[in-house]
């Protein structure tokens, strides 16, 4: 089943447009919430009033609306979708996804998609054995994105072999067997902690740090759409989640992220410590507003308890605990030390030396230290990919123990 699963489908200038209806019909009946994006010429093959009673959805094929002006942004439905599918794919659309040509909606939204996208080529046999589509299909497919194999059979042409685009219930059973293969953490209980710790001073001041919460949050959607029930011990911060899976604790002080952590942990199979704790709070807080009396005060701090410290201690050998570290300097052999005294299995080490890496920003650059030393160094990437990169070390890091 596809329920709640966003599916953005696009149709090209191909005779098989006629069996997107059907697939359009065969997605919504199996829970997908469908848009439809068309090019213009593919308007000429099925009409978009079909599509659009089928899809629930309004068609889109231009930038813009020119009667108001109104904007049908690609970026926002390359974020929006969970998979795109292209179907069918003509030779003309496949070349230009592959060389990044942009000059209609449905191919600014591949370039902007940040999903799984899949292709369903449509075209006579000479022009998909062509060695110049057969290199297009191959550049597709280095990019990540699925072919879906066209098959033999009589053509529009009327010439017989390989061309005619893959039925509408196969192509849907890729999809699902993709989403049912992504499960992958179904039912495992990860608890994870995201963003700052706000520690008072007075009734209208805190000693805190930058962390935005977007990397513990993008980790927490990773797992949940991986199947995993998630628990987000969240300091605060201005994010809302997306997945149903996820459920949210808000904390504000370092004190109260360990008793969520601790009431919590015994349940947990995952941990996950991407938060970041302040690792002081003031000793002497005030009720009230500090008055601004003298020149200088002093405010003492100490420092408060180490959350995944602990939880290193007091793991059990089913427990599986990840932690970060973020570095200035000597940044491996500090996330070594910190891999070692909290018993991590694993460490994500960023640096706030790597321009877009770390506080606030939408990219992270990481390396991943594995507990046999083994030290993965990953590109800068959004937060979202970073996410997936840290959950697949983690699956690989399930698969071993067991
Ligand atoms: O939130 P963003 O703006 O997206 O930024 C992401 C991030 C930079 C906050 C994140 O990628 C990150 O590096 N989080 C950990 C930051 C940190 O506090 O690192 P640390 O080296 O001080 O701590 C080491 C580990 O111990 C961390 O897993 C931390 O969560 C944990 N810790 C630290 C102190 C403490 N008192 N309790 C803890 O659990």
């Amino acid at each position: 089943m596809l329920k709640g699963k966003k599916i953005l489908l696009g149709i090209t200038g191909s005779i098989a447009a006629y069996k997107s209806a059907n697939i359009v019909r065969l997605l919504v009946t199996n829970g997908a919430e469908v848009k439809v994006v068309m090019t213009p010429l593919s308007k000429e093959f099925i009409g978009p009033l079909s599509l659009a009673t089928l899809s629930k959805n309004p068609i889109l094929v231009d930038f813009f609306n020119p009667e108001n002006g109104s904007w049908n942004s690609h970026v926002d439905l390359g974020i929006w979708a969970d998979a795109y599918l292209i179907a069918p794919a003509t030779a003309n659309t496949i070349g230009k996804m592959a060389n990044g040509i942009a000059d209609n909606l449905l191919l600014t939204s591949y370039l902007s998609a940040r999903c799984p996208v899949f292709v369903a080529p449509a075209m006579d046999l000479d022009m998909y054995l062509h060695p110049a589509n057969q290199k297009n299909i191959e550049i597709l497919k280095s990019y990540g994105n699925f072919i879906i194999e066209p098959q033999s059979g009589e053509l529009a042409s009327g010439l017989i072999g390989k061309g005619r685009m893959e039925e509408p219930e196969a192509i849907l059973k890729v999809l699902i067997e993709f989403f049912e293969k992504k499960k992958t953490l179904k039912n495992k209980k990860v608890l994870i902690t995201a963003g700052p710790t706000q520690e008072k001073i007075d009734s209208v001041r805190y000693i805190s740090n930058y962390s935005s919460g977007k990397m513990g949050y993008a980790i927490a959607e990773e797992c949940a759409n991986r199947g995993a029930e998630v628990l987000l011990i969240s300091g605060p911060v201005n994010i809302q989640t997306k997945n149903k899976n996820i459920q949210i604790i808000n904390i504000v002080s370092a004190d109260e992220m360990f008793d969520i952590v601790m009431q919590n942990s015994k349940s947990a199979e995952i941990m996950i410590f991407a938060a970041a704790v302040a690792d002081y709070k003031a000793t002497n807080k005030s009720d009230n507003k500090i008055k601004r009396e003298q020149n200088n005060i002093a405010i003492n701090l100490e420092a408060n308890k180490d959350i995944a410290a602990e939880i290193g201690k007091l793991k059990s050998k089913n427990q599986i605990s990840i932690g970060f570290a973020l570095e200035s300097e000597k940044e491996i052999e500090n996330a070594q030390k910190k891999l070692e005294k909290k018993n991590f299995d694993f460490i994500v080490l960023n640096s706030i030396k790597d321009s877009g890496a770390g506080f606030n920003f939408d990219t992270n650059k990481i390396s991943i230290i594995n507990n046999n030393k083994e030290v993965l160094e990953f590109d800068l990437k959004t937060k979202d990919l970073v996410a997936k990169d840290i959950i697949d070390n983690l699956e690989k890091f399930i698969k071993s123990k067991s």
